[in-house]
C-alpha cells in the first residue's frame, strides 16, 4: 500500500491554505471588478473535446492527458479550462442570450508531465476567457487583468512578452518559409526539433535548447509575414497596452503550446522561477467556438499557474503569512478550563479569532503558543480571577494586563483596532 500523494501531485496544509485562500480571494475581487463571471465545469471532460480543440500533435494531446476508458466515451482530466468554458458557453447556449460573455475559472488542472520544480501533475489555474467579440481593445483588457492580478497580489518583477501568431490561413505562408529555412539546417536541431519540422514547426521558434535558440532567432519574423488587417489589429492591441500604461515587450519568437490560438498571444514569466519561468499564458482563439460546432465568435483569455505565483512571492520574500489571532484565553490550573471554555466560545462567537490549549500544557508553554499564533491578546483564566470573577487581559503588544469586570468588556477591548484581521 502506497501512503504517499502521487508524484507531481501536493497536499495543501493548513499553514499554506491561508496564503491560498488570500490568493483566491483577490483574484475573485479583481476579476469581478472587470466585469467576469465565476463558471465552474467538471474535471472530467470527453476526451475529443481536447483532442479537437488543443490540437492532436501538442505535446499535452499526444502524451500528458490522463485518459480513462476508450473511443468515443473515453474521459479525459481536464489539462485546461479554455476548451471546457467554451464547451459549457456553446452547451447552454449562452451565445443565444448574449453573444458577449466573460468568465472566470479557479481549479486543479491536470497533466502527466515529469514533475519538476514548478512543474506538477495536479496544478491550479486561476483565468479568464472573454466569448464572442473580435475587439482589439478586448486583448488589451485581457491582457491588462493578468498584469493588474499580479499587482494586486503584491508581485512584481514579472515580464510580459507579446506577439501575433495569426491564423493557421494566413501563418501559411510563413510556416512553408521557415520549414525551409529550418529544413536546411536540420541536422542542428536538437531531435525534438527535428521531429516537430514535420508536424509542428511552429514550437521550434519555442525551444530553449541553446543550439535551436541561435538558429531560429535568424529566422525573419512572423509580423512580418502576416496580412495587413491582422498587422493592424496588433498595432492597436498595443497601442491601447501602451496607453494603459502595461509595459510589454514584442517577441516574434513566441509562440504558444496549443493549437486553438490565432492572432495575439502573450506570455507572463518571473526571473525568480528557474526553467519553468512562465505565470501566466493566453491569447486570442476566434475559431474555437465554431470548431466547436457554434457560430464565428472572436475570443481571448489566460491562465495563470497558481503554483508558479506562490513560488515567485516566495522566492521574492512577499509569501509571509503571518498567522494572526485575537485572543488566546490560558489558563492556571485545571479547574478553571470549563469557565475558561466557556469564554472561548463567547469570544468566537462574538466574531474575534480565539484559541486555547487542549494539551494541559504549562502558561509558560501556553504564553509561546500565543506568541507563535500571533496572538494580540492573551486572557490569562486563574484560580483567583475565577474566584473574584474578573477577567486579566495581557496586551500582547504593549505587555500591559488590564483587570476587566466580564466577557463584554474583555470582548469590546479585543475587537477595537483589529485592522484587517476580522474574521466576521
Ligand atoms: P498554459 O500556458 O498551458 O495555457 O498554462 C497556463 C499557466 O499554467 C502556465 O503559464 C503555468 O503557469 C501553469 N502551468 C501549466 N502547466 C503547469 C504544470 N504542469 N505545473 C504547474 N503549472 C503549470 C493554458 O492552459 C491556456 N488554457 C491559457 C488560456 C486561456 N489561453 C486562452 N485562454
Amino acid at each position: 500500500m502506497k501512503l504517499k500523494a502521487p508524484p507531481g501531485t501536493e497536499d495543501i496544509l493548513p499553514a499554506q491554505a491561508g496564503l491560498w485562500q488570500r490568493l483566491e480571494a483577490t483574484a475573485r475581487e479583481v476579476f469581478a471588478r472587470w466585469g467576469y463571471g465565476e463558471i465552474r465545469t467538471p474535471v472530467l471532460e470527453f476526451t475529443s473535446l481536447f483532442v479537437r480543440s488543443i490540437g492532436e500533435a501538442t505535446d499535452v494531446v499526444e502524451k500528458e492527458m490522463y485518459v480513462i476508458g476508450e473511443g468515443d466515451d473515453s474521459l479525459a482530466l481536464r489539462p485546461e479550462a479554455t476548451a471546457s468554458v467554451v464547451r459549457a458557453y456553446l452547451q447552454a447556449n449562452l451565445h443565444k442570450v448574449r453573444a458577449f460573455q466573460k468568465f472566470y475559472y479557479i481549479g486543479p488542472m491536470f497533466r502527466h508531465e515529469r514533475p519538476q520544480a514548478g512543474r506538477r501533475r495536479q496544478f491550479h489555474q486561476m483565468g479568464i476567457e472573454a466569448i464572442g467579440s473580435l475587439d482589439p481593445l478586448l486583448d488589451a483588457e485581457v491582457v491588462t487583468v493578468a498584469c493588474e492580478l499580479f499587482g494586486a497580489f503584491g508581485l512584481s518583477g514579472f515580464r510580459l512578452r507579446l506577439n501575433s501568431i495569426g491564423t493557421p490561413t494566413s501563418r501559411r505562408g510563413y510556416r512553408e518559409l521557415i520549414r525551409e529555412r529550418l529544413g536546411r539546417q536540420a541536422e542542428a536541431l536538437c531531435p525534438d526539433c527535428r521531429r516537430r519540422l514535420e508536424r509542428n514547426v511552429f514550437r521550434i521558434l519555442d525551444c530553449k535548447r541553446p543550439a535551436c535558440v541561435e538558429i531560429t532567432r535568424n529566422l525573419p519574423s512572423i509580423l512580418d509575414h502576416l496580412p495587413e488587417d491582422e498587422r493592424e489589429h496588433f498595432r492597436r492591441v498595443c497601442s491601447a497596452l501602451r496607453s494603459a500604461g502595461v509595459e510589454f515587450e514584442e517577441d516574434p519568437y513566441l509562440v504558444r503550446g496549443f493549437d486553438y490560438y490565432t492572432a495575439t498571444v502573450f506570455e507572463i514569466t518571473h526571473g525568480a522561477l528557474g526553467a519553468q519561468d512562465a505565470l501566466c499564458g493566453g491569447g486570442r482563439y476566434d475559431n474555437l467556438v465554431a470548431d466547436l460546432g457554434g457560430p464565428p465568435l472572436g475570443a481571448v483569455g489566460f491562465a495563470i499557474g497558481v503554483e508558479r505565483v506562490l513560488m515567485a512571492l516566495r522566492e521574492s520574500g512577499q509569501a509571509e503569512e503571518r498567522p494572526r489571532l485575537d485572543v488566546f484565553v490560558a489558563t492556571v490550573g485545571g479547574d478553571v478550563r470549563p469557565a475558561a471554555f466557556t469564554h472561548l466560545v463567547a469570544l468566537r462567537r462574538a466574531g474575534l479569532r480565539a484559541e486555547a490549549d487542549y494539551e494541559g500544557r504549562s502558561l509558560k508553554a501556553q504564553m509561546r503558543s500565543a506568541n507563535k499564533l500571533g496572538a494580540r491578546f492573551v486572557l490569562i483564566v486563574g484560580e483567583d480571577e475565577a474566584r473574584q470573577g474578573v477577567f486579566r487581559l495581557r496586551n500582547m503588544a504593549t505587555a500591559e494586563e488590564k483587570v476587566l469586570p466580564d466577557i463584554q468588556a474583555v470582548i469590546a477591548e479585543a475587537t477595537t483596532d483589529r485592522g484587517s484581521n476580522r474574521c466576521a
